[in-house]
């Protein structure tokens, strides 16, 4: 039976984490938009890898159901590496939250049914979710553990208090991360583990929507400002990735990967401090 990598979001930092665990194994592509899971499979399978492709919506439950039941049904899932999502520039407060923030939590429940022992999973959270003030212990809580169908029904996301886009994301994106470290405990039980990496800005097309956007200037700010002093790449992302699903990471589960240049420690103790 062959070992599947399921790639969840087969944009430009998906890709790259699953070319660096995938040699060997078969990788299934999903994406919402099926040409963005075709030119992935191009790509990878003409560098020799065994690729399968679907469309999937991580915001619907029927459909998240079908992608397992479609991974399972290629073979032994070994790995998830769920890297879709939509950006603040992209879309609403309702929908970042549906997407980002109760479609992780979802693919997280699913895919920690179904994984095999020694595989493990990574989710692609934000430097945004690191700048979200300190939450309350009882709100961490509920966003680590919440039943996935009780999730938006949290007064804390309710649409009056969630009001703008970066609020909604930072919120999703620190989500993400709870979600994580709660769900690692339940993966274990499985023999498997589950991280997140939160990068910074990483030039993908939903950057370059970030940056052609109405924050570009406040993106481009913090590019310049950062310790590092410029943008990253989705192939330091992968290589992230591939550490923390590969065997040097059987260590590491349940926690989380801040990659932003510095930004982050120069916000709260640098240059880029809010006045
Ligand atoms: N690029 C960055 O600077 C950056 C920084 C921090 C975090 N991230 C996060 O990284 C992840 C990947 O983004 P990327 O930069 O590779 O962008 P990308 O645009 O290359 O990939 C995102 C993919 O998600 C897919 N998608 C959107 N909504 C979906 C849905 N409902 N169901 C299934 N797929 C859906 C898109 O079609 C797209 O292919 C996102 O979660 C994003 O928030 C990106």
């Amino acid at each position: 039976m062959s070992q599947v990598i399921v790639v969840i979001g087969a944009g430009s930092i998906g890709q790259a984490i699953a070319r660096r665990v995938s040699a060997g194994k078969h990788v299934l592509l999903a994406d919402l938009r099926q040409e963005t899971a075709d030119a992935a499979a191009k790509v990878m399978s003409d560098a020799g890898f065994a690729v399968s492709t679907t469309t999937v919506d991580v915001s619907s439950r029927e459909s998240v159901e079908a992608l397992v039941a479609k991974a399972t049904s290629i073979g032994d899932v070994f790995g998830m590496i769920h890297a879709a999502g939509v950006s603040p520039s992209q879309a609403p407060p309702a929908a970042i939250l549906h997407v980002d923030l109760y479609g992780t939590a979802l693919l997280l429940e699913q895919f920690g049914k179904v994984i095999v022992e020694g595989g493990s999973g990574i989710v692609i959270a934000s430097q945004s979710g690191h700048r979200l003030h300190a939450l309350t212990a009882e709100e961490d809580k509920a966003l680590a553990t919440t039943p996935v169908e009780e999730l938006m029904a949290l007064p804390m996301l309710s649409l009056d208090k969630v009001t703008d886009s970066l609020n909604a994301y930072q919120i999703a994106k620190r989500g993400n991360s709870l979600r994580v470290k709660a769900e690692a405990v339940n993966w274990a039980k499985r023999g498997a583990r589950v991280n997140t990496i939160s990068p910074g800005i990483i030039m993908t097309p939903l950057a370059n929507d970030e940056l052609s956007g109405p924050r570009g200037e406040g993106y481009r700010r913090m590019i310049d400002l950062s310790p590092v002093g410029r943008a990253g790449t989705p192939d330091e992302v992968g290589v992230l990735g591939a550490l923390l699903m590969g065997r040097d990471g059987a260590f590491i589960t349940g926690s989380d990967f801040l990659m932003d240049g510095g930004v982050t420690a120069s916000w709260f103790y640098g240059e880029l401090a809010p006045k």
